[in-house]
């Protein structure tokens, strides 16, 4: 079986039972501080679940881009990956556990025919907050699965996302396979790792508030995940996911360009096709992340970074086009579905050879440096000045540092390295870190009048600097938002003023904020503007602000302008070439 067909197959199936199919969201998250990437398919949806009305109804399913890293240190195994993408549907509101039990169910068993004996069940043992989920447990049974291949579990494992994590929530029942040749035990135990888990539904009915109580969401959601790769690689019956057809022709370039066999450099090729993989996505994304020392910047650092080095390991010739013959399969392998790869194929390549160019040169002097100041030392922990050194002078990331040391069985002074980061005045690197525990977004009432201000600060600088201003980029907290956009000057203090009065006067004349549900074609005919338009299925929502902004989005937003304070544009800087960035706050 081939990839396409799996995920053909899980939309088709979605679509007879009437679901709409959207569109991936891109990976960068839009409007969203909490997160650098989306982590799963409800990410984009959040907004839906917690109850406003999704244009392409109550029923959807899609296939979405993730990145996570919370399992990037595991990656050289058999099983994981830092860009996956994850098949799901939802019922918002509509259909709750019966039927997305079976809707499951059918699709494993009579779609994909996967034998009832491999597959074993998870339900919520129950909390204080929900008792235990015995509904779930019974709709399995009643669809053949045996009661000693169901396990209740607490909420370490049976609760989405983390039970600490805000926003939607909620129980789920997850669907295990045996993959194994040896015999299937009877009894499920799920501590055994012969059994994978293969796919999520979580019942989403509540909303971890920032007090720390659950409330009711507006409706009883259905949300769920299932791991492509782990699944394809489950179908062409492969217990190493990187020996699937995902992974085929990025193995065996890696095998030509270090002249080595898989069997016995499994760890490095896996890291090096992971990470260049995962770079591709994040470099080819329409937000334009660039290397940089700080948010999804410095997560694709890391990610080249340690792929050249996993590289060299390989003994592959670092100053050959290795990389760019890499990144070339991968946008190959994916162009047909992920269209912005074709698009942006010159611009992945170029951020590969840059950064491969930069690196290269100075990672040799830098490992010679730390075999120098390290190896041939008897301390166990290695010093904040070092690691430093070793990040200042050689561009080692600090979780380079960190890796190095492992193999040598040290560590590193973490606390005193970031002490000296930010004497150095450098942005906090410690700041992208949080934002992956922080999970889903906020949406908070500060949240969300920084959303509104963004749409009349487009507008405005539409105004003051040219129609050609659209939004590059944007990233909101509690505190502040930013917005990038394309400008080949630095704006001058009038430049500046205008459009601070401009805002200004728009929230003084009290501007209700409105939307409407359109076409596609219709929406670009009216103008409205639209940053991700891959995002968008065929219905889309366009938010109003009188008649000075349209533009499409998923919300939410105040009501009125006046709502919003008073706005105030803190910083004017140059994020990259061609590209301002605006610091603003509302006060
Ligand atoms: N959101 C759920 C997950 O990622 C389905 O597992």
């Amino acid at each position: 079986m081939k990839t396409i067909d799996l995920r053909e197959k899980f939309l088709d199936f979605f679509k007879e039972n009437s679901h709409a199919i959207i569109p991936s969201a891109p990976i960068v998250p839009e409007n969203d501080p909490t997160c650098l990437f989306n982590t799963a398919g409800m990410q984009p949806l959040v907004p839906y679940l917690k109850g406003e009305k999704h244009p392409a109804g109550t029923r959807l399913a899609d296939v979405q881009k993730c990145v996570r890293l919370t399992d990037l240190d595991e990656v050289g195994d058999k099983t994981h990956h830092t860009f996956f993408e994850m098949l799901g549907n939802w019922s918002l509101g509509d259909y709750f556990k019966e039927e997305a039990i079976k809707y499951s169910f059918d699709f494993l068993t009579k779609k994909l025919e996967i034998p009832i004996e491999r597959l074993a069940i998870t339900v919520f043992k129950g909390n204080n907050l929900v008792p235990q989920d015995s509904q779930s447990a019974s709709i399995w049974m009643k669809l053949g699965i045996p009661e000693e291949r169901i396990a209740y579990l607490g909420e370490d494992s049976n609760w989405w996302p983390n039970i600490e994590n805000l926003g939607p929530c909620g129980p789920d029942t997850e669907i295990f396979y045996f993959r194994s040749n040896e015999e299937i035990p009877k009894k499920f135990d799920p501590e055994d790792d012969r059994w994978v888990e293969i796919w999520n539904n979580v019942f989403m009915q509540y909303n971890h508030e920032e007090n720390g109580t659950f409330t009711n969401l507006k409706n009883k959601n259905v949300d769920t995940g299932m791991g492509l790769e782990r699944v394809v690689a489950i179908l062409e019956g492969v217990t190493d996911n990187y020996k699937s057809s995902l992974w085929k022709e990025i193995i065996e370039e890696i095998e030509k360009l270090s002249n080595l066999p898989y069997e016995g450099n499994e760890e490095a090729m896996r890291i090096v096709a992971d990470h260049i993989r995962t770079s591709v996505f994040i470099a080819g994304d329409n937000a334009g992340i660039k290397p940089s020392n700080t948010d999804q910047g410095y997560i694709l650092r890391r990610l080249i970074r340690r792929a050249i080095r996993y590289a060299r390991k390989l003994n592959i010739d670092l100053n050959s086009e290795w990389e760019t013959s890499l990144a070339k399969i991968v946008i190959d392998k994916y162009k047909n579905i992920y269209n912005e790869l074709e698009k942006n194929e010159q611009v992945i390549l170029q951020v590969l050879k840059d950064e491969k160019n930069r690196f290269s040169k100075t990672l040799e002097k830098g490992l010679k440096e730390f075999e120098k100041l390290v190896q041939a030392s008897d301390e166990t922990v290695i010093d904040k000045d070092v690691a430093f050194k070793l990040y200042d002078t050689y561009g080692f990331p600090i979780e380079l540092t960190i890796e190095l040391a492992k193999e040598q069985n040290k560590t590193v002074d973490v606390q005193g390295f970031n002490e000296k980061f930010k004497e150095h005045q450098e942005k906090s690197r410690a700041g992208s870190v949080q934002k992956f525990k922080g999970g889903l977004a906020s949406n908070s009432e500060m949240n969300i009048k920084y959303h509104t201000a963004t749409h009349l600060l487009n507008a405005a600088l539409k105004i003051v600097i040219g129609p050609n201003v659209h939004q590059k980029g944007s990233n909101i907290t509690e505190e502040r938002m930013r917005f990038d956009f394309p400008c080949d000057h630095k704006m001058t203090p009038e430049e500046i003023k205008q459009t601070e009065d401009l805002v200004n006067k728009w929230i003084a004349d009290a501007i209700p904020v409105t939307k409407k549900e359109m076409s596609k074609e219709e929406a670009l005919k009216i103008g409205a503007e639209a940053m991700f338009i891959e995002k968008y299925g065929d219905i889309v929502t366009v938010y109003f602000i009188g008649d000075i902004s349209k533009e499409l989005c998923g919300g939410p937003h105040v009501t009125n302008t006046n709502q919003l304070g008073t706005f105030k544009i803190k910083k004017e800087e140059a994020s990259s070439s061609g590209i301002r960035r605006i610091k603003a706050v509302l006060i």
